[in-house]
């Protein structure tokens, strides 16, 4: 309890391009009572995101990034994270690969969520291959990013089973569940050993 006090949230990074339901659910997170992480800033490669609707909302910043050159739009987020004083990135849902120069930036500060049990079926449409390879779980995992796609260190996982009548939808729903459960608890364990 004593280490708490005048304790300094770490600031982080969520980065999307999407619906932000994991977006959204990190920001409840940060408002519970003894968390020690605060959302200062939203980065969206997508002006349309759904997601971005949770900066209004909750009113934390957000920056929409034109990514039609990769470099620029790196350049450019650097520059953000900068001013903002951003000690921690998570990615979510963010449907861009980010640069071996830019992780350098962040070594051991950037974490992802995805929906698959890695080192199983990385890349995009997890629920469709696991369904049509017939496997009887799935689930998703939270791992550092590392400069190799879904590569990086896992940090947690969820194994969720995958009943004879999923679909694609149910799947996707089902484990969107799960992943709701776990990059809390892993975020949590990354700033523990910040
Ligand atoms: C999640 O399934 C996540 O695992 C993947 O992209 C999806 C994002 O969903 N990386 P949301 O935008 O957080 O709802």
């Amino acid at each position: 309890m004593l280490k708490l006090i005048g304790f300094k949230k770490i600031n982080i990074s969520i980065f999307i391009s999407g619906t932000g339901s994991n977006l959204k659910n990190l920001i409840n997170h940060s408002f519970k009572k003894n968390s020690k992480f605060k959302v200062v800033l939203i980065i969206s490669n997508n002006p349309k995101a759904k997601g971005l609707n949770y900066a209004k909302k909750f009113r934390i910043k957000k920056k929409i990034i034109n990514y039609s050159n990769n470099k620029n739009a790196e350049k450019k987020i650097l520059i953000e994270l900068k001013k903002n004083k951003v000690n921690l990135i998570c990615l979510a849902g963010f449907m861009k690969i980010l640069s071996e120069n830019f992780i350098n930036n962040f070594k051991g500060r950037i974490i992802n969520i995805h929906p698959s049990l890695l080192p199983k079926y990385k890349g995009l449409n997890t629920h469709q291959r696991a369904i049509k390879n017939k496997e009887k779980y799935s689930g998703c995992t939270v791992h550092y990013v590392n400069s190799k796609l879904d590569s990086g260190k896992i940090i947690l996982q969820k194994k969720v089973r995958i009943l004879k009548n999923d679909t694609f939808k149910s799947l996707s729903k089902k484990i969107l569940k799960h992943e709701h459960v776990i990059y809390p608890k892993a975020l949590k364990k990354v700033l523990f050993n910040l």
